[in-house]
């Protein structure tokens, strides 16, 4: 059985494989509530035998939105809304991840598809107006942004407040693993970074002062969420740009995070650009990012999940086989093929007959293929 297909334990909840759906923002959401889109959208991954779907960055507050369209997990409704969605990814087999977040001075953006880019009178004209927005500094992400406000270090106790209870609601809608985001340019990694973060009170200036707020915000999120229950931390391992934020730094950040209790650091990077909100500077090659997963799994000891360019099952596997990630995160391709992990366990000889597809779909795609092969296709 190939390691990719192979189950992982982590603490006591185990994945059924090391396939994992990345966060996926589907800027569709009204009020923060989960609806039918967010079940569509994450139900085909369940079916398409992932081991763990995350949900997209779901604020931990309002204001902690990207944009109007985001979820929430700050109410108990929104709670009662993704529980739908996670007793169906169980019943499907798989385990249900939850990613809280609060965007910083990227909150209160366009959608993609609006620009991408600062709120503008065309945002306005669909009632779609910013709201106050914060930060480590009152510094926008980049001219012609909103300008936010540097917040004051009883605010920062209430977002640490705020992931806590938003922890407590995924457990309570039945989430298996939670993921605080601490990447691409978004408030904990203002914090983190000092391209973003210019404070000079005990949140900003040297690296234990910059990773303050993000190991508060970990160890409150430890005290709330269950023991036996993974908890992951994304990272944008590094900037990209000179004096940012950097490997080793990371490396650092994951020995700190281990001690408060998070199990899986997830390696991406980026998202402090001066041209734009989701610009990166980082080449961008296939598993650009595996080597980020290598040198933390290898220098802090800890397991670690790689994401980036995975494209198919022999590359994914590659991954896990060299000893460079433990998990496997898949987001684009799975946008294009919701049954990725289902067609890599054909592609890689495990699966010969849609023996693993739901039954739904299995006695039909046999058939099928029969046809197919009398046909010499
Ligand atoms: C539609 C879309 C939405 C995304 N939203 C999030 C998000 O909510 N949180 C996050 O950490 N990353 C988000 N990402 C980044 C992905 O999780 C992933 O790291 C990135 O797409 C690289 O993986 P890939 O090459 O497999 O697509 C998003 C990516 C896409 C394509």
């Amino acid at each position: 059985m190939p390691l990719l297909f192979s189950p992982i334990s982590l603490r006591e909840i185990t994945l059924r494989n090391r396939v994992v759906i990345s966060p996926m923002c589907q800027y569709s959401a009204r009020d923060g509530m989960p609806d039918d889109w967010h079940f569509a959208h994450l139900a085909k991954f369940a079916m398409g035998g992932a081991g763990l779907v995350f949900t997209e960055a779901s604020a931990v507050v309002p204001e902690g939105r990207i944009t109007h369209g985001d979820t929430g997990i700050w109410s108990g409704e929104q709670a009662e809304g993704w529980a739908r969605i996670v007793r169906f990814l169980h019943a499907e087999g798989a385990k249900a991840g939850i990613q809280i977040a609060h965007a910083g001075r990227k909150a209160a953006m366009q959608r993609p598809w609006h620009g991408n880019g600062p709120p503008d009178e065309t945002d306005s004209a669909r009632g779609e107006r910013p709201w106050r927005i914060v930060s480590a500094s009152p510094e926008p992400v980049t001219e012609g942004w909103l300008m936010p406000d540097a917040l004051e270090a009883g605010e920062i106790a209430d977002i640490t407040r705020a992931f806590a209870d938003a922890a407590a609601r995924a457990d309570a809608a039945g989430f298996d693993v939670v993921e605080i985001h601490g990447a691409h340019g978004y408030l904990l990694h203002q914090f983190l970074s000092p391209l973003s973060n210019h404070r000079t009170d005990e949140y900003g200036g040297s690296f234990d002062n910059r990773v303050r707020f993000a190991l508060d915000t970990a160890r409150a999120v430890r005290a709330v969420w269950p023991a036996h229950k993974p908890l992951f931390f994304r990272t944008s391992s590094v900037d990209g740009f000179e004096g940012g934020w950097d490997m080793s730094d990371t490396v650092e950040l994951a020995t700190c995070l281990k001690a408060e209790g998070v199990d899986v650091i997830d390696c991406s990077s980026g998202g402090h650009s001066p041209k734009g909100a989701t610009n990166a500077n980082v080449a961008r090659g296939l598993g650009f990012q595996v080597a980020f997963a290598e040198q933390v799994k290898r220098e802090a000891n800890m397991l670690t999940q790689a994401v980036g360019l995975i494209l198919d099952g022999p590359q994914a596997e590659e991954v896990l086989q060299s000893g460079s990630a433990d998990l496997i995160a898949i987001a684009r391709e799975a946008l294009q093929n919701p049954f990725w992990a289902l067609h890599a366990r054909q592609a890689m000889g495990v699966d010969e007959n849609y023996a693993d597809w739901p039954v739904q779909y299995q006695w039909w795609l046999q058939r099928r293929a029969h046809s197919l092969k009398k046909l010499g296709l």
